[in-house]
């Protein structure tokens, strides 16, 4: 029998249409244009401005989106993972909730969080159902609403982040197409540079937790800037090592999106041509578990039958990974 891989066979992506621009932001903290654009290399992000729209509302636009694009009826769907870090509530999982917008019920469907590493976590534990032979449609989606964690009076995380999803079909593939490895790692000593303190069940909601401003993203930049750049590098490395690729055989670096100073080090430490290398983070800044699901969408015109991709991320945990996948249309 024939070995099965697990190849993505469609995608899209869906982003509010409000654009919070750096001239924005400088009139609400103390910041410019200047710094964002050297320091992190963001000039806008789209922010879900309706109060009443969640991480649900644009996940199930991408999902929809998706199944439209490759003709898929929602009921032949086998399962649904989310991955993000702001799901509309602690549970049930808006993956349960994405499944029923979008009228998926022949599945089962859950939520992954491991922070802006979560795509790249939730593909590769989606590959794992299809390359057994038990399941034959996987969608994966990456969504979130960070707005909703931002705290906007915080100039050292509010450039940062945006909202998104971008969504992937999953499906089997017997011509040695799509995932050909994957490198992940995680060290919960990260934690400490980057988390949301209050919310859980070490520290519920209390008036205190809302007034210490403790729902929102707290993060060192420094630490996380180092241990980003290393390990993203190391894992990228690495897989192109074990495979047996240098830079040539490598069609694109596909990188989270964090910082530009991030992507262009790794990049660089891959020996990759910058012309080689997926970059929106100018756009849309950085939006957790949408990033790389949300590059392939607006690269996928550009990507050949047979290309080498590299996904790579780092992310809170810390969680950090690579796959290398043979582009399978
Ligand atoms: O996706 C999840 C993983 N996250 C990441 O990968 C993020 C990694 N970290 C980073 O990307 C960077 O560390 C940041 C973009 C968060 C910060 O950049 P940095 O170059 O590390 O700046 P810094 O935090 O060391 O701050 C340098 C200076 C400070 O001023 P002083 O103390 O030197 O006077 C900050 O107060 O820049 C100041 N600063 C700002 N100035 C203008 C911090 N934020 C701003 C701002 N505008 N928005």
């Amino acid at each position: 029998m024939k070995k099965i891989n697990a190849a993505i066979t469609g995608v899209y992506g869906a982003l509010p249409e409000y654009v919070l621009t750096n001239e924005e932001l400088s009139k609400m903290v103390d910041t410019t244009d200047e710094w964002i654009m050297t320091r992190i290399g963001i000039k806008e992000r789209r922010i879900l401005k309706d109060p009443n729209t969640a991480t649900s509302d644009i996940g199930s636009e991408a999902v929809m989106g998706l199944l439209k694009k490759t003709n898929t009826s929602p009921d032949e769907i086998d399962l649904l993972i989310c991955a993000t870090v702001t799901p509309d509530m602690q549970f049930p999982a808006t993956a349960n909730i994405i499944s029923d917008k979008v009228g998926i019920k022949n599945a089962f469907s859950y939520d992954l969080n491991a922070g802006c590493s979560g795509f790249v976590y939730a593909l590769a534990t989606a590959s794992k159902f299809i390359e057994t032979g038990a399941y034959k449609k996987v969608i994966v989606v990456g969504a979130e609403k960070m707005s909703s964690i931002v705290d906007y009076t915080n100039r050292s995380t509010c450039p940062i982040f945006g909202d998104g999803a971008g969504a992937i079909l999953l499906e089997p593939n017997t011509e040695g197409m799509g995932i050909q490895d994957m490198i992940l790692q995680s060290d919960g000593v990260g934690r400490i540079h980057l988390h949301q303190k209050a919310g859980g069940s070490l520290k519920p909601a209390s008036h205190e937790t809302v007034d210490a401003k403790e729902h929102f993203i707290y993060q060192e930049g420094q630490p996380v800037f180092k241990w980003a750049v290393s390990k993203m590098a190391d894992v990228s490395v690495e897989i192109m090592k074990r495979n047996n690729m240098t830079s040539d055989d490598i069609a694109w670096l596909v990188p989270h999106q964090a910082n530009l100073r991030i992507i262009e080090a790794v990049a660089s430490r891959m020996k990759l041509d910058p012309a080689k290398v997926m970059i929106n983070i100018r756009e849309f800044g950085n939006t957790t578990s949408a990033t790389i699901p949300l590059c392939l969408w607006q690269w996928e015109n550009q990507l050949k039958k047979g290309d080498n991709l590299i996904l790579s991320s780092f992310g809170a945990g810390f969680t950090w990974g690579s796959i290398y996948i043979k582009w399978a249309y």
